[in-house]
């Protein structure tokens, strides 16, 4: 994209103004306020959004429990595939299970935690116990039933109760969070799950340890971590995405397409931070360590869910770990105003909102909102350098999404036939449907500028992205056709009581 010389120093003059002037409301925001954007306030939460730290915690997780909790702290110690001194851990021979019941007798009362930092490193901690324990016996059926390359195993049933010592405390810590009683994204797997080495040094991949692993894997690390590198770069997406809600609201058009071009930037870093992924964690690795992300909502594992003893006999469902519920895509599919089919697929999207910080989803809902109101997508279009920014912008989000299915394809559709991800959407189908529409929505754009007085250049990337955008929706098309032969239960929901798994 490019803009004229003057436009451009003029732009950047602006964009500046408007940096500080967004950052200085984002310091302090207002609750409900037009300008800013709401932050929660009935949990305590690390997880404050800024142009800062972005969607990461405003502080580096807390690694180490208080000492009362020292018994659960040996446990995770304990409990890898294989432990941080190379040896086997307590996963690997199905010893967790029992050694939760013996160590762990009764639940130690957390009522008394009230600091974000503790509480949200409890919720780690116990999700990661939690999930151990519950999928414990998949992994080791997923292990027995495989061939000698490690393909094609079943996973069997996970247990079904939760036992009271597990139970009570997690579910008494997620209600003070506000977060379902499972592990999450954000506030467990990934995003509070690493630890600077060098503390005066940036959150790049290099500088980075796990805190928990259920396997012990570099693979893992390499997979965890590369989501965090990603997310290291958020900050300027999120003050790219508020300077240019701001601008289009003045419609001053210089300090929008300045927005634009640094949000582009944001994710350009961002889409070459996940291009890592590949030599960080091995697609071979991926489903030696996936099972225990499973959730237990809309899964053969768990037909009829599980019980958290000591909370209510009524069986709980909730939706496994997922980058589904990271928010750097939504964020932008929001911002575009990227309007996805109304199906049962994109409910399931709709779910996934609801399984992150509380501050992400009143994050995500009031970019959605100003967008409308300030009708992002219809300025853009207006104006042929913002159109083709637009246009830009959907095609970051098209990479994201296809490198994505090509992540899917080879780390687990060519390796597993289990129907269902980790998140609970069905395998082939799911991904495919906001990728399609990506797609869909780049031709509009594109058409939206045939007769537009675009400068040359401008022209021959608007053809570029058209024509990409065309030919691998019908790649697309052909792969979901013929990937259907394969699995038969993609629907949205399937009732798994009446399926032999
Ligand atoms: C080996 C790498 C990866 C694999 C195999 C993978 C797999 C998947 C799968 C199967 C889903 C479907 C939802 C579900 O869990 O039910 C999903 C969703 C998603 N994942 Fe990943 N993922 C990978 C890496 C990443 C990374 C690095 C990110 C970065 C934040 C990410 C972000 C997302 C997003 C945003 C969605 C929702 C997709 C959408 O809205 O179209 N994933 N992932």
């Amino acid at each position: 994209m490019i803009l004229a010389p003057t436009t451009r120093c003029a732009a950047r003059r602006v964009a500046s103004a408007a940096a500080r002037r967004s950052l200085a409301t984002l310091q302090k925001p207002t609750a409900g306020s037009n300008a800013t954007f709401p932050v929660g306030t009935t949990h305590p939460s690390v997880f404050n959004i800024s142009e800062k730290n972005g969607f990461l915690p405003a502080a580096d997780p807390l690694v180490a429990l208080p000492e009362k909790y020292a018994v659960l702290e040996s446990l995770l110690q304990r409990m890898p595939l294989t432990k941080a001194d190379g040896t086997p851990g307590l996963l690997a021979t199905g010893a967790f299970g029992d050694a939760v019941k013996t160590e762990m007798p009764s639940a130690i009362n957390v009522e008394a935690e009230t600091d974000p930092a503790v509480l949200t490193a409890l919720f780690r901690d116990y999700t990661f116990a939690a999930s151990a324990y519950l999928l414990e016996p998949c992994d080791l059926h997923v292990r027995k039933t495989a061939g000698p390359d490690g393909m094609g195993g079943t996973y069997g049933l996970g247990r079904s109760v939760l036992p009271k010592s597990l139970a009570v405390p997690l579910a008494a810590v997620s209600r003070k969070l506000g977060a379902k009683p499972f592990m999450e994204y954000a506030q467990s797997y990934a995003l509070y799950n690493y630890r600077r080495i060098e503390q005066d040094r940036g959150l790049d991949f290099e500088n980075m340890e796990l805190i928990r692993a259920f396997s012990g894997m570099q693979s893992e690390k390499g997979f965890i971590l590369v989501h965090v590198a990603m997310v290291a770069h958020t900050g300027k997406q999120v003050a790219a995405t508020i300077g240019a809600l701001n601008a289009a609201a003045k419609h001053d058009r210089a300090a929008f397409d300045s927005h634009l071009v640094a949000m582009r930037s944001a994710l350009r870093a961002i889409n070459d931070e996940m291009e890592t992924m590949w030599s960080r964690s091995s697609p071979a690795d991926y489903l030696k360590f996936r099972t225990f992300i499973m959730g237990t909502k809309n899964t053969p594992l768990f037909p009829k869910g599980v019980v958290y003893e000591g909370v209510s006999d009524a069986p709980t469902f909730f939706r496994g770990e997922s980058g589904a519920n990271d928010s750097i895509i939504p964020t932008l599919d929001n911002f575009l105003g990227v309007e996805m089919p109304n199906n049962d697929m994109t409910a399931i999207l709709k779910d996934f909102r609801a399984y992150r910080p509380e501050n992400h989803s009143l994050w995500l809902s009031w970019v959605e909102e100003r967008s409308k109101a300030v009708s992002v997508k219809q300025y853009a279009l207006a104006d042929p350098n913002s159109a083709v920014l637009y246009l830009s912008l959907l095609d970051l989000c098209r990479e994201f999404r296809q490198r994505h299915w090509n992540f899917t394809k080879e780390y687990i559709i060519r390796r597993s036939s289990h129907p269902i991800a980790t998140g609970g959407s069905p395998i082939v189908t799911w991904l495919p449907n906001q990728l399609d529409h990506i797609l869909g929505a780049m031709a509009q754009a594109a058409a939206a500028t045939r007769n537009a007085p675009l400068a040359s250049e401008n022209a021959a990337l608007r053809d570029e992205l058209e024509g990409r955008a065309a030919a691998q929706r019908s790649i697309l098309d052909r792969e979901v056709k013929d990937l259907g032969q394969k699995f038969k239960h993609q629907a949205a929901e399937t009732d798994w009581n009446a399926v032999k798994a």
